[in-house]
């Protein structure tokens, strides 16, 4: 009867989707706990290749229910296109379950995201601006919209009056910006009502009771350890709780049902939007990294931030989220490098730190301290034993096991399903 967790260990982008996919005919449960559709997770599937945002990875896997947990921010709009979109290719969406106490993403909140980030100018977050963070902000001041409010329209009136009573002032004084009247906003969020409602349940109580059957829940993270609200590069972060614990509140699911932990880290680093990033490159390496791992965002198509490993931030992802095994991806990118630097610590004002500095400040001056590995140049994309890796790769991957603590269990080398070296089963 458990439960298990899958987060980003680095700032997004690690491929849980893949993850996800390639442990779903072995789990009964898929669960978003968090995000929205600040989220893209590419999955292919043989000549098949999907985007997902909002929808858990599960969808794609016959016979699993993909949940989304009461964590979750939701645009109506986004859901119902992705839905139709996967409809349309084939894929059976019914089984999906939405909590009823997910908050919804209104339109102000989309309006806000945007003029926010022009608003801060060269202290913007680099946002994927569809609404997120003024929807948790809202959810945290207790003037959110949940999806049980779109089935009672005066319940659903009081709340937006009530949102707009403050939001509207905010956008129209502040940002100089037209408010949208209350019953646009009403209009807007019940046309999808009635399609909803089928899928709507207490997602607590669906998951409580399957674990008590002793089926297998899966717990996918968006975003990542380092965009976490309370663990991450803050205030260069999304608004959720990306990391293990947020797994438990965003799902209602209690810690003592939780029992492996499994963090997605990429074999390189890459970050989107703002925010520092100790290994990042601005040469040709930083190209190479970018063009052959084809690093451009899933949802905004920008191009992704990119430089080496970096063992003290996989050490404080394996430590925040009591990581019990790492699945390591695109290693397959890194082939024809002569040698490949990795970060073991940083050097903060000629201070050596081993771990994350607590301060924000020491981490935005942090210099990378590397060792040097050297690369190999044989094509592995077909490698499936550590046996068919050629030696380098092999001693590359000990070597960020033994820095990053805890096992690599599955090394990915190719984005397809079966391009995996499986060092432990997962399941
Ligand atoms: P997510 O947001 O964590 O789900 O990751 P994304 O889907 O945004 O980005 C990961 C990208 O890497 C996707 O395009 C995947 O298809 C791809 N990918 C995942 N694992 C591997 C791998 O082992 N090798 C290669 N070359 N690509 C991979
Ligand atoms: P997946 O799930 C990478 C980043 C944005 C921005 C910051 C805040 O695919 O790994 P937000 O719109 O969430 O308020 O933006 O977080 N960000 C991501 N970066 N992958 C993601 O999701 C991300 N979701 C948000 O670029 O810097
Ligand atoms: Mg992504």
């Amino acid at each position: 009867m458990p439960a298990i967790v899958i987060v980003g260990a680095q700032w997004g982008d690690e491929g849980k989707g893949k993850a996800t996919d390639h442990l779903g005919s072995r789990v009964d449960y898929v669960v978003k706990f968090n995000g929205g559709n600040n989220a893209g997770h590419t999955v292919v599937i043989g000549d098949e290749k999907y985007a997902l945002h909002l929808l858990p990875s599960g969808i794609l896997t016959p016979g699993c229910t993909p949940v989304i947990g009461n964590g979750v921010v939701v645009d109506l709009e986004v859901l119902f296109r992705e839905i139709d979109g996967l409809e349309a290719r084939g894929t059976d969406t019914s089984r999906l379950k939405v909590s009823s106490n997910a908050h919804v993403i209104a339109d102000y909140n989309r309006t806000l995201d945007k003029v926010a980030e022009r608003f801060l100018g060269s202290r913007k977050i680099g946002t994927t601006g569809r609404g997120i963070g003024p929807t948790y902000a809202d959810k945290m001041n207790r003037i959110g919209i949940r999806i049980q409010d779109l089935f009672d329209e005066k319940i659903l009136t009081q709340k937006v009056e009530g949102a707009l009573e403050l939001k509207g002032q905010v956008l129209t004084k502040v940002y100089n910006r037209r408010a949208p009247s209350v019953d646009q906003t009403v209009e807007e969020l019940l046309a999808h009502a009635d399609r909803l409602a089928p899928y709507v349940c207490d997602t607590t109580l669906l998951l409580g009771q399957a674990l008590d059957r002793g089926e297998t829940v899966l717990l996918e993270a968006g975003q990542a350890t380092l965009l976490d609200v309370d663990h991450g590069t803050y205030p260069f972060v999304t608004s959720s709780s990306a990391t293990a614990g947020g797994a438990c509140t965003g799902s209602g699911i209690p810690p003592t049902r939780i029992d492996q932990v499994i963090a997605i880290v990429k074999a390189y680093t890459t970050r989107v939007g703002e925010g520092p990033f100790p290994t990042e490159l601005h040469d040709e390496s930083g190209d190479f990294l970018r063009n052959t791992g084809f690093e451009f965002g899933t949802t905004t198509g920008r191009p992704r931030r990119c430089g080496w490993y970096d063992a003290v931030i996989a050490r404080y992802a394996a430590r925040v989220n009591g990581v019990t095994d790492f699945v390591l991806t695109k290693l397959d990118v890194l082939t024809g490098l002569e040698e490949i630097p990795v970060c073991v610590a940083y050097d903060v004002d000629g201070e050596r730190y081993e771990e994350m500095p607590a301060n924000q400040s020491a981490f935005h001056h942090a210099v990378p301290i590397y060792e040097y590995f050297p690369g190999w140049s044989e094509d592995i994309s077909g490698a499936r034993t550590l046996e068919d890796l050629p030696a380098n790769a092999r001693a590359y991957v000990e070597a960020l096991e033994g820095m990053s603590g805890a096992r690599m269990s599955v090394v990915g080398v190719g984005p397809e399903r079966e391009q995996a070296v499986v060092l432990h089963p997962l399941r």
